[in-house]
């Protein structure tokens, strides 16, 4: 029984340190070139941010034309105002990465005059680590490991999700052994 609960203990330990270590890239929209006026509401980044789970360390990176467009990261009420005159950061190389350093939102919008009141604007909220890394309730179904949930993505959330998933059942052995 000792042998099995420092079986558990190390793998818990691995896949808490895999979980803290994996950054991960995120190309905005999903696609190459997706920083344009959406065509419709449908259509808009915020709907693709919306289904991305972001956590600090990750980085998002834009695609775009830079000889028509660019991309600001600016305050709330610069991207709720679409006011380009005081970004925080400029980017305008076609190819831009930005590192998600904290967790809470980042607010972007285009840099060409009338993008944004057209809908070019993205806001993305990042996920403090410690709070998910927590949040392992409720207890996960055995069909998550089998399933295509672990099955590599291109955007990783699901594979994160299955060490999550693995992850809350080592804590409930541990803790049931302990119990013992
Ligand atoms: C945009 O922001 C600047 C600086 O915060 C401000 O001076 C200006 O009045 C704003 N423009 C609009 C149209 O709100």
């Amino acid at each position: 029984m000792a042998l099995l609960r420092a079986l558990l203990s190390s793998m818990l330990l691995v896949s808490f340190f895999i979980s803290l270590t994996e950054a991960r890239e995120f190309l905005v929209g999903g696609k190459t070139n997706a920083w344009k006026i959406p065509s419709s509401e449908s259509e808009s980044l915020n709907k693709w941010a919306e289904a991305s789970r972001f956590q600090v360390g990750d980085s998002l990176v834009w695609n775009y034309d830079p000889s028509k467009d660019s991309l600001l990261q600016v305050s709330k009420k610069d991207y709720d105002s679409c006011n380009t005159s005081s970004p925080i950061a400029v980017y305008k190389d076609g190819n831009t990465k930005v590192k998600l350093d904290r967790s809470g939102p980042f607010y972007f919008i285009s840099g060409t005059q009338g993008n944004c009141e057209k809908g070019l604007k993205l806001v993305t909220v990042v996920l403090s680590g410690r709070r998910k890394f927590f949040n392992v309730s409720p207890a996960p179904s055995p069909v998550e490991f089998e399933g295509p949930a672990m099955a590599p993505t291109s955007d990783g959330t699901s594979l994160r999700g299955g060490f999550m998933a693995i992850f809350g059942v080592l804590i409930r052995l541990v803790l049931s052994e302990m119990l013992m």
